[in-house]
């Protein structure tokens, strides 16, 4: 059985799904629940002083829609779109205190953590919130430089404006890491051009660790009634925002090399691993359970050691990051790869009433031949579309041979590394389909 436990910034985790900061943990109630159906850890709703911020907690509004843009009644999908106007806590945070205390103890004598999150008016409530937390004896506390709406809200400066200024996200985070001994983790905002250079600020500044990453502010018109959906801009997510947050997590991990959290867009244990590999070994779980419920968690969670038990991974450590070390460092070492082309199983192929293929070859390299696809070598680059368009499986990719090329004498470049023109020919079809039928 693999071993699921971590460190994470000193904490010790019993496996790598923590509850990310939201409705889920807004409530004593549910932060209980998610310890029971096994969390390894709850970040409580972000504890602010802004009472604007707390007040739209109170209004929240949720449009959860398809892939065709629709309101989803009942059963939700993985193409969810979760689209959302929320706050902050929406109870002080010095009321949090008793049920701090309380709940930090619930979730240690369970093998759980209670983590605190902040989202301060001043400077000063920053630091007030997170010695708070600290004072509740929480392990760890998020720093919320990510979320959307105070952006929106005028006279109110917190959340993603923050997050979008390497100077000002420096300056909280190192006076916040002077006030406290916990460890601080940044939420980082993906709303912006300038990620790298929050999170360079924020590791200078003493963060022990990032979150990748919170969510965008988007923009949904329901078609039919020409209205923007709840009113405006809104926060957005789900499953589709992943590979934008894990090309956070991948350039986080493996150019400042520090500790990372991974959120926005998991809904089953593969995003999970995702996460894991890209470089992020404790993963917070969000949405998704607000529509599904936290009996889900635990197929999340079991979904993870199954996975890591059939491809034999001990642990979480021998995950982390694989992918990330073997993404090409230089750019162009990406086409430095030994050239591939498409061939043409015929038995399988449908052709001449199925001709996708030839209509999603933008390269000249398959055709119309006599009652047959043709395949033109040295026309195709290996780009791999065809294998994927192909509804019947006929097309599959070969590593172009020596054979190959003594056969086609045009395979006169380096290898795998196209010249600029090569493909000039390829744009006169009339020469193609001639030289085909002939
Ligand atoms: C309704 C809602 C409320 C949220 N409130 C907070 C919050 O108070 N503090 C915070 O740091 N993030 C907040 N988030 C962001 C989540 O913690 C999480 O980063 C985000 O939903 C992406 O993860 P997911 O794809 O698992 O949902 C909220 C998200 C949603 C959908």
């Amino acid at each position: 059985m693999a071993d699921l436990k971590l460190d994470f910034c000193g904490v010790k985790f019993k496996h790598p799904i923590i509850i990310a900061s939201l409705e889920t943990t807004n409530s004593p109630e549910v932060i209980r629940e998610c310890v029971d159906a096994g969390a390894a850890g709850m970040i409580v709703k972000t504890l602010t002083d802004i009472e604007d911020m707390a007040r739209l907690t109170e209004n929240s509004k949720y449009a959860i829609l398809n892939e065709k843009n629709e309101l989803i009644k009942g059963k939700v999908n993985k193409n969810f779109i979760f689209y959302s106007r929320s706050g902050y806590s929406s109870t002080g945070f010095r009321e949090w205190v008793p049920h701090l205390i309380e709940l930090n103890k619930y979730a240690q004598d369970r093998g759980s953590h209670l983590i605190g999150s902040a989202g301060g008016k001043t400077v000063q409530s920053w630091i007030d919130i997170c010695r708070t937390i600290e004072d509740c004896g929480l392990p760890m506390v998020e720093l919320n430089f990510g979320c959307p709406h105070p952006a929106m809200m005028p006279g109110v400066h917190g959340g993603s404006m923050i997050g979008q200024e390497p100077e000002v996200a420096r300056e909280v985070t190192a006076r916040v890491c002077e006030a406290v001994k916990i460890p601080v983790v940044i939420k980082l905002t993906p709303d912006q051009s300038r990620v790298m250079e929050v999170a360079r600020a924020v590791k200078e500044a003493g963060a022990a660790g990032v979150t990748a990453t919170n969510r965008y502010t988007g923009f949904s018109v329901d078609i039919e009634t020409g209205q923007p959906r709840l009113g405006g801009p809104a926060g957005i997510g789900g499953v589709w925002a992943k590979p934008l947050s894990l090309r956070w997590v991948h350039r986080i991990y493996n150019e400042l090399g520090m500790p990372i959290t991974g959120s926005n867009g998991i809904y089953d244990h593969r995003d999970v691993v995702e996460f894991i590999m890209t470089g992020a070994p404790l993963v917070q779980v969000g949405s998704i359970l607000m529509l599904k419920g936290i009996k889900y968690l635990p197929h999340i969670i079991s979904g993870l050691e199954e996975f890591m038990d059939s491809h034999g991974y001990p642990d979480i450590a021998s995950m982390t990051g694989i992918a990330s070390r073997r993404a090409v460092k230089d750019y162009g070492d990406q086409f430095r790869k030994p050239r591939m082309h498409s061939e043409i199983a015929q038995e399988a192929c449908k052709n001449p009433s199925c001709t996708i293929c030839i209509q999603t070859c933008f390269y000249d390299a398959l055709a119309q031949g006599p009652g047959k696809v043709a395949s033109l070598h040295d026309n195709c680059i290996g780009c791999e579309m065809c294998t994927q368009t192909c509804p019947f499986n006929a097309t599959s990719m070969h590593t172009t041979t020596d054979e190959d090329r003594a056969r086609e004498t045009f395979f006169q470049i380096p290898d795998g590394v196209f010249e600029i023109g090569k493909f000039a020919k390829g744009f006169d079809r009339g020469i193609k389909l001639a030289r085909v039928k002939g």
